[in-house]
C-alpha cells in the first residue's frame, strides 16, 4: 500500500499542481522507486491511497499507447523500454481515495476493503532508499523468520526525536530489536530510545480494528503509530535496521542530495554530474 494523499506542503511551490510523489529523482518519480522496491520484495498487488489532484500519478502506471507508438516508429527502443517499465500488472493494482488528509493512519484505514484480511506492507514513497538490496526485501526476510509486524528503523540524533515515531525496545541483537512500545514525536526527555521508524512497515490486518476508531494523536492527525502501538504484546513486533541510504524527498535538501547520489550511480551521468558539482563547489570556495 502506498499512501499518496498528503498535501506535500514542505515541497511547495512544486507541489501546487504536481503530486509530491511524482517529483523526480534523476528521471524517475519517487513513487516509481517505491513500487520497484516492493516488486523486488516479491509484492504482486499494489494499492494507492490517492486524493484530488493526483491523476498524473495514476496515469504514470497506465499504458500510454500514443507515446509508445511514436517511440516505436522512431526506433527509440530505450525510451520505449523506460515507458513500459513503469507499468503495473493488469488487474493487480488499484486506487482508493482519501477525501481529506486526516493523517497517515486514516490513509491506511481507507485501504482496508482493498487489502482485506491479510498481512500487508506500507511504503511511504517520499522516502527513497539506495542500496544493493530492497529495504522491503530486507524486512520480508525478518518477517519470514519472526512473523507478526516488522518496521524499518534507524538511529537518529537524540535531540531530534520530536520529529519521528520512536521505539521502546526489549531484546536487541544490534540488527533486529523487539518493540515494546511506540511513541509518535516524543520530546527528547520523554523518548524511550533514539530508534526511529522510517516509512516502511509490514503489518497485520488487526491494525485496521484500531485505526477504525479514528482517534487523533500527535498534531491532531490520525496516527498509524498509535494504532500500531496497540498491537504490541498481542503479536510479535520487531524493528529492523536496514542496509542502505535513506533520503526523505519531502525535505528539500535531502531531495537534492538524492538526485546527486542517484545520478552518481549512473554510468551515463556520473562523470558529467561529478564535474558540474565539483565546479560549483570550486566556485564557492
Ligand atoms: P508526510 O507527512 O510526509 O506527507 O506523509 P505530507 O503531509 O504530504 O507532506 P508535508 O509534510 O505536508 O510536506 C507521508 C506520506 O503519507 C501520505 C503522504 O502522501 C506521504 O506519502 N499521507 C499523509 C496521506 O496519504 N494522507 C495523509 O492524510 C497524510
Amino acid at each position: 500500500m502506498f499512501p499518496v494523499a498528503g498535501l506535500g506542503t514542505r515541497s511547495l511551490p512544486a507541489t501546487k499542481t504536481i503530486p509530491k510523489e511524482m517529483l523526480c529523482v534523476v528521471d524517475k518519480p519517487v513513487i516509481q522507486y517505491a513500487v520497484e522496491e516492493a516488486k523486488a520484495a516479491g509484492i504482486e498487488e499494489f494499492v494507492f491511497v490517492t486524493s484530488r489532484g493526483k491523476s498524473a500519478l495514476e496515469d504514470h502506471f497506465d499504458r500510454q499507447f500514443e507515446l509508445e507508438e511514436s517511440l516505436r516508429a522512431r526506433g527509440k527502443d530505450d525510451a520505449l523500454a523506460a515507458v513500459r517499465g513503469a507499468e503495473l500488472p493488469p488487474g493487480r493494482y488499484g486506487f482508493v481515495r482519501q477525501a481529506e488528509p486526516l493523517g497517515l493512519g486514516h490513509a491506511v484505514w481507507c485501504a482496508q476493503a482493498m487489502i482485506g484480511d491479510e498481512p500487508f506492507a506500507v511504503l511511504l514513497p517520499d522516502e527513497v532508499f539506495r542500496g544493493p538490496v530492497s529495504v522491503l526485501k530486507q524486512m520480508v526476510d525478518v518477517y519470514d523468520r519472526l512473523g507478526g509486524n516488522v518496521l524499518a528503523v534507524r538511529e537518529v540524533e537524540p535531540a531530534l526525536t520530536a520529529r519521528y515515531g520512536i521505539l521502546a525496545v526489549g531484546g536487541d541483537d544490534g540488527r533486529v530489536a523487539e518493540v515494546t512500545g511506540l511513541v509518535e514525536k516524543p520530546k527528547p526527555k520523554d523518548a524511550p530510545s533514539n530508534l526511529s521508524i522510517v516509512g516502511r512497515y509490514i503489518l497485520q490486518p488487526e491494525v485496521f480494528d484500531h485505526l477504525g476508531r479514528h482517534e487523533t494523536g500527535a498534531g491532531g492527525e490520525i496516527q498509524l503509530t498509535d494504532a500500531m502501538a496497540r498491537l504490541i504484546g498481542g503479536q510479535p513486533f520487531h524493528g529492523t535496521r536496514f542496509e542502505g541510504d535513506r533520503f526523505d524527498c519531502g525535505d528539500k535538501a535531502e531531495f537534492v542530495a538524492a538526485n546527486v547520489a542517484f545520478a552518481l550511480d549512473r554510468a551515463d551521468l556520473a562523470d558529467g554530474v561529478r564535474a558540474s558539482v565539483s565546479a560549483i563547489l570550486g566556485h564557492r570556495d
